[in-house]
């Protein structure tokens, strides 16, 4: 019998490690697959972020097209967490949850999905432009892109992992924007949340070496006033205590011998927006 407790159990069965996994080429291969879909996911979803879409809608969209390609949402029996989305709008910086809310011309919002192929994990988000965007607003997107960009080009061997930190608050920064402190990118692979935590904050030079074979997600959230952030009594949504609006980009990548290798690169060109449809 399949319960959500006996599945829990299985989901968790295999556990985050307290060292850095070096993963081998049947892992990238796994992850290129896995990330893929994750990609093809946001791609699909960039019609339907439009004024008056409902949250519950788009992530009842990403559950069936993941189930249609014999996937799985990494989300729906996470730690109590039932959905196969994230959809954080505006001030919220992560974690989301969908439900009957209506997207609004001029808001900025996130959506991010964790699917499962073959056992592997591909983790992405983008923002989304809903409608006419304030100017202020699509800069924070703007520049919130550009940390992620920054952040993967520092990721290669030779560098630590305080450089790909220092690479995005070091941008964010000198653009008058702050780095989200509370929660941080991850090692995974078969495991969702691995080590090591990949803080988007830091000093050259500082932490980990990066080595061929790591894997793990860059995600930096920015936001327009203070870094700190405020949890709803869900226990999920994560808002800024100012409530300045929030951002954020996520790729899944692999350290390779001379940089990275980006799973979760979108296959139609739509890495960030205004995504241009044809
Ligand atoms: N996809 C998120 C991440 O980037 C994790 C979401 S966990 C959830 O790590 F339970 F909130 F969905
Ligand atoms: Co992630
Ligand atoms: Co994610």
């Amino acid at each position: 019998m399949t319960t959500v407790a006996s599945y829990e159990a299985l989901a968790d069965a295999e556990e985050r490690s307290a060292t850095i996994k070096l993963h081998g080429p049947e892992a990238f291969e796994g992850m290129r697959k896995a990330g893929r879909l994750a990609a093809e996911v946001l791609d699909m979803l960039v019609p339907h972020v439009i004024p008056e879409a409902v949250t519950a809608d788009l992530d009842t969209l990403v559950l069936d097209f993941v189930l249609a390609r014999g996937a799985i949402p990494a989300t729906v029996f996470y730690r109590g967490y039932s959905y196969s989305s994230c959809i954080s709008i505006n001030h919220v910086v992560c974690h989301g949850i969908p439900g009957p809310k209506r997207l609004k011309e001029g808001d900025i919002v996130n959506i991010d999905v964790t699917v499962i192929v073959d056992g592997w994990h591909g983790d992405t988000s983008r923002m989304y432009l809903v409608g006419d965007v304030p100017l202020k607003a699509r800069r924070l997107v703007d520049i919130t892109w550009e940390c992620l960009k920054r952040g993967v080009m520092a990721a290669k061997p030779g560098n630590t992992l305080g450089d790909i930190g220092y690479a995005i608050q070091s941008y964010a920064e000198a653009q008058r924007c702050s780095v989200v402190r509370d929660f941080c990118g991850h090692g995974l692979g078969r495991v969702f949340h691995d080590a090591p935590n990949i803080v988007h904050v830091g000093r050259p030079r500082a932490g980990e070496m990066l080595k061929p074979g790591m894997i793990f997600t860059i995600e930096p959230m920015i936001n327009l006033g203070g870094f700190k952030v405020k949890m709803l009594d869900d226990g999920w949504t994560a808002v800024t205590r100012d409530r300045s609006l929030s951002a954020q980009f996520e790729h899944s990548i692999g350290i390779t011998e001379d940089g990275c290798e980006v799973f979760t690169l979108s296959p139609a060109g739509l890495s960030h927006p205004p995504y241009a449809l044809t």
